[in-house]
């Protein structure tokens, strides 16, 4: 293989040194590029940029490969959980059982929120969108931990853990208080005998006189879930993330910017948006095969759930999350939705569709997570919401390879300017229209 690219520019040879990545992605490095050349590339949308070198997470779109520091996503979702994969995505290895107990212990003792916190969510109106409050509630974070938030990278890395430990706990404090404020309900306690998932679905559901117990298959699929969305590589939220942190700022700070981007239709909002369809479907009496008629067509909506910007096979975490959805369902006795079998009716279509297997359009994890979200009894503008709990994890470790990188250079893209050349300034009685 070519450890030198060679561009001719203006009668200039130049050899632009090749950069292999260790599963053989190759790159060209263009960092001296403008210095010799004066030219910088061109990108729109970084669709074709590595930002980054990173050891966290692989991705082979073409072949639907998806790997956490090497570990295949399907050993990880039959053998881990997702508070294990956790750590193994921003410790870079699967923790002993001490490491995995000591920060069980820090997740436990850091899942209440201080009374301030809880009366800043209390203090958003009640129909306040989620996301707004977990960014702003995130942010804060750095008020009440100023140690861990000092916005110096050495002394943030020496707390790592306990941070860590506070945002992957109270994120989901957060959510289920904002959940309760929004219903007008009291708000539950974190029960420390509980597990991840399990205490979770109590924040959210347990009422004063009736504990809500998950059945197994629902923890599981929760659990799943969330390993499932962990870390997605270089995604828009995690480009943000690694982007805040390249300034120097603190971790609470980096994944509250995260969360604003995924909030964003075009990245978080797409399990929602297979809801929202299935929904509109029922309500116009049809079965999908005329929705799907008109995806076709390119006259109607593009069925959501469907294709992928990097898939271009069956996104692993589909297939996985496939088979826990229906045991989450037989569990919870849901066998004749109609939302569901409207569902079930366009995987089956589109699947044997010369459309959609031309362009190699396959179910992605959304399709499946917006139905197991609904299953749940997640309400609706939640999904996102459980989208940034279930990423925490991957935002966190991006955070830290950028604010231990001893190189670390603030991320700042150039652009090329197409607006008015100079002009002069034109006094206001002089200015026409
Ligand atoms: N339904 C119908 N046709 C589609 C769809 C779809 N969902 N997706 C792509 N196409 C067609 C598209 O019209 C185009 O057809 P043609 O070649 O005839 O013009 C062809 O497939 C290629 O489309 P594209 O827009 O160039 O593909 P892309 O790789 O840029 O887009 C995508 C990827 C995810 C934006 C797109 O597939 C889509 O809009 N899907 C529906 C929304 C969705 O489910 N998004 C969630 C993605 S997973 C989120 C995550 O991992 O974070």
């Amino acid at each position: 293989m070519a450890n030198t690219a060679t561009l001719k520019i203006e009668g200039k040879e130049l050899q632009l040194p090749v950069i292999i990545g260790s599963e053989g992605e190759k790159a060209v490095d263009i960092n001296k590029l403008r210095a010799e050349t004066g030219y910088i590339t061109f990108d729109d949308g970084f669709g074709n940029t590595g930002s980054c070198l990173s050891k966290i997470t692989y991705i082979d779109g073409e072949v639907g490969v998806l790997r956490y520091r090497g570990y295949p996503i399907e050993q990880l979702a039959e053998k881990s959980n997702f508070i294990e994969s956790a750590l193994l995505v921003m410790n870079g290895e699967l923790p002993t059982p001490a490491e995995r107990s000591s920060f069980s212990q820090l997740l436990t003792a850091n899942a209440p929120l201080r009374e301030g916190l809880v009366r800043f969510i209390q203090s958003f109106p009640r129909d306040a969108h989620p996301m707004a409050v977990l960014s702003a509630t995130l942010n804060a974070l750095g008020a009440y931990y100023p140690h861990l938030a000092s916005n110096n990278h050495q002394n943030d890395l020496e707390h790592f853990d306990e941070a860590a430990a506070i945002a992957i706990s109270k994120v989901r404090t957060i959510a289920a208080h904002t959940y309760r404020v929004s219903k007008g309900l009291p708000f539950n306690y974190p029960n420390p005998k509980l597990g991840y998932c399990e205490n979770f679905l109590h924040l959210m559901f347990s009422e004063p006189y009736s504990e809500y117990v998950p059945t197994p298959e629902v923890a599981s699929a929760l659990n799943l879930f969330l390993l499932l969305h962990a870390d997605h590589e270089q995604n828009c939220s995690t480009s943000t993330v690694r982007m805040v942190a390249s300034a120097g700022a603190n971790l609470f700070a980096s994944v509250s910017a995260g969360v604003n981007a995924l909030w964003g239709p075009l990245h978080g909002g797409a399990n929602m948006a297979v809801i929202e369809m299935l929904k509109a479907i029922h309500a116009d009496g049809d079965d999908g095969t005329k929705f799907i008629a008109a995806a076709k067509s390119g006259k109607g909506d593009r069925l959501m759930g469907f294709g992928h910007r990097v898939y271009k096979n069956y996104d692993p975490r589909a297939k996985i999350i496939k088979t826990s959805f229906y045991k989450a369902l037989a569990s919870l006795g849901i066998k004749d939705d109609p939302l569901l079998n409207i569902a079930m009716k366009l995987e089956e279509c589109a699947l044997n569709d010369p459309y959609f297997v031309q362009r190699k359009l396959y179910p992605n994890v959304d399709f499946y997570s917006g139905l197991i979200m609904r299953a749940l009894g997640i309400p609706e503008n939640m999904f996102t919401v459980m989208f940034a709990i279930g990423r925490m994890p991957g935002w966190i470790a991006q955070w830290r390879e950028v604010a231990a990188n001893p190189k670390l250079k603030i991320y700042r893209p150039r652009q090329i300017y197409v607006g008015e050349p100079q002009r002069n300034y034109v006094p206001t009685n002089l200015r026409q229209g």
